[in-house]
């Protein structure tokens, strides 16, 4: 199956993420695009939601209207925690989703993902799934939360960022090739500490301000 990466080059999220990357931009603007970036790239990682259609009555007659047709709803899971930024954002267009969450925190050193949280709707096999974390840097957390996910056997699963590195990308697409990427842009390279370049530096901190 080919690999799959949706780069979504629309010129509003363009446009925010161009000020998330600026080093003056402050924390609550920080959070606050990308909440709204989080809501645009929902709109198009869903574009492909199959619609079934349902007779309504409308105040002058009835039609036959579209509807989202999974049977359960949706399910967006957080990898911890800069994940909720994103989150954040989805939520406000589909408020209706299911969410879980995967706390996983990069070893300094030698940059492995260690899992230290993961709670999902019980459900889930029933459930499509979207993962998501605004930085696919080295790929390892990605693939951890996704070997995970596949543990528990969700009707399917896409992952979103906001940026990727090509580094990351190769890696998580080497261990799971069926799982499509949606990002906002993909940057140049990593940095010796696994960073991406240009980058917007360390997502979680910018977000929360713990830096
Ligand atoms: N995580 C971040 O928050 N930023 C990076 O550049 C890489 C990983």
């Amino acid at each position: 199956m080919a690999a799959e990466v949706n780069v979504i080059d629309h010129p509003l999220i363009q446009h925010k993420l161009t000020l998330m990357r600026q080093t003056q931009t402050s924390t609550a603007k920080f959070r606050n695009l990308l909440k709204e970036i989080g809501m645009l790239l929902a709109y198009e990682v869903t574009r492909d939601l199959p619609l079934k259609y349902e007779e309504i009555k409308t105040p002058l007659t009835t039609m036959l209207a579209p509807m989202i047709a999974a049977e359960k709803k949706m399910v967006i899971i957080s990898i911890m925690r800069a994940g909720q930024g994103i989150l954040d954002g989805i939520l406000e267009l589909i408020p209706s989703a299911r969410v879980g969450h995967i706390g996983l925190y990069r070893e300094p050193t030698t940059q492995v993902a260690i899992e230290y949280y993961f709670k999902v709707p019980h459900d889930i096999e029933h459930r499509d799934v979207l993962v998501v974390d605004p930085m696919l840097a080295t790929g390892n957390s990605a693939v951890a939360a996704i070997d995970r996910l596949k543990e528990v056997s969700p009707l399917s699963i896409k992952v979103l960022c906001l940026l990727a590195a090509p580094e990351g990308i190769a890696h998580f697409h080497e261990q799971h090739p069926d799982v499509p990427i949606y990002t906002a842009a993909i940057d140049n390279c990593l940095d010796e500490h696994g960073y991406i370049l240009p980058g917007l530096g360390d997502a979680g901190d910018r977000l929360y301000g713990t830096k």
